[in-house]
């Protein structure tokens, strides 16, 4: 059935909305009563043989395979790369004895994408494909398909997508790390903490009118912004920056919190939006510090930081969740940033210019 807006005036807002719903229909299509991840054994075993992991994505899922690389890495222990699809197709790395290809696509028919998995077919070498669509070009073409779920995503700018495959991405770990045997996976209970990121995505999308004010008093008539973290904030800020840039035509930029002293810095005026991202205890400070940097030279900086690590003038405060799943909660007042601000400035939030839903071209 055709996606209906109801009583929302854009899809973008609904489907940010949709999000808590969408992690708990992931929690229930992937784990079985008594707790187990129900992913097909087949996948498993041929995951398992690999000694590296080649994300390939485009855009939005890009970003959401950034933040994978960071789960498969940090909780299995298996190294992972990630490749912007349109540059792997044509420049691929060295590769591994033993690859498998992981294609991030919400439509699953990305050109740039598909190029990769054809050339990946060639080649002989495993593959899934991680997509909204089933039957879609990708999932066809792959080895193996995983459906996120998440129901028809309508508005360009992708939302619920990139969430729902970050916590897939989670799902999986979860499954290949349980069939290794590997504690620090045994020890994360997937199912509970993706409940957990639920009742705080819900908690964030109730507070929307406070973000709504952000927007308009911040970025309503700026020409620039950025966004700033470090380690999964960083790969959030990217994001961040692209639904920003994507929805108001704002020039924004995500940048890793450290490195824009070393240059970017000089961008920087009396009155520059900058957004801090910190979820993550090891390097709040530091990123504090670099907000302290920004701010001595007259940005206007709002702070987005976790209940734990928050101050008093944090002006966005996030519910807990494990810090390698933050981005899912963090996502959320960002993506709220940018249909505010695109609604604020006159804009078609749905339909921004110069941009297609699914681009089948290279
Ligand atoms: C287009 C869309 C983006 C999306 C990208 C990748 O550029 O406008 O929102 O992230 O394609 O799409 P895919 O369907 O492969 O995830």
């Amino acid at each position: 059935a055709a996606a209906q807006k109801g009583a929302y005036p854009h899809y973008m807002l609904k489907e940010i909305d949709e999000q808590p719903g969408v992690m708990r229909t992931l929690v229930q299509e992937y784990f079985d009563a008594s707790g187990n991840v129900k992913i097909d054994q087949d996948l498993l075993d041929t995951l398992g043989q690999a000694d590296r992991l080649y994300i390939v994505a485009a855009g939005t899922s890009y970003h959401a395979g950034l933040v994978g690389k960071e789960l498969f890495e940090k909780l299995a222990g298996i190294p992972t790369e990630v490749h912007v699809a349109s540059e792997f197709a044509y420049n691929p790395p060295l590769l591994s004895k033993r690859p498998f290809f992981i294609f991030l696509t919400q439509s699953g028919e990305t050109a740039d994408s598909r190029q990769v998995l054809t050339q990946v077919n060639e080649w002989g070498y495993p593959s899934l494909t991680i997509t909204n669509v089933p039957n879609s070009t990708l999932s066809r073409e792959a080895s193996y398909t995983l459906l996120l779920h998440a129901g028809p995503e309508i508005a360009v700018a992708s939302t619920k997508a990139y969430t729902a495959q970050i916590a897939l991405e989670a799902i999986l770990v979860k499954a290949y790390g349980e069939a290794k045997g590997i504690q620090k996976v045994k020890d994360f209970d997937v199912a509970s903490e993706l409940t957990k990121v639920a009742n705080g995505m819900q908690e964030l999308v109730d507070e929307k009118h406070n973000v709504e004010q952000i927007a308009k008093e911040m970025l309503s008539t700026t020409r620039n912004a950025f966004y700033i973290g470090r380690g999964v904030d960083y790969a959030l800020a990217q994001e961040a920056a692209l639904k920003l840039k994507e929805v108001s035509y704002v020039q924004t930029e995500g940048f890793a919190s450290g490195e824009l002293k070393h240059g970017t810095i000089a961008l920087i005026e009396e009155g520059t939006p900058v957004v801090a991202i910190i979820t993550d205890p090891k390097t709040a400070a530091h990123t504090r510090s670099n907000a302290q940097e920004v701010l001595a030279r007259g940005a206007n900086v709002l702070f987005i930081a976790s209940r734990d690590l928050a101050t008093d003038n944090d002006q966005i405060v996030l519910p807990e969740v494990d810090p390698l799943l933050s981005p899912l909660v963090s996502v959320v007042p960002t993506q709220l940033l940018a249909y505010y601000t695109s609604i604020q400035r006159g804009y078609d939030v749905d339909k921004p210019r110069n941009l297609a839903k699914s681009v089948t071209v290279e």
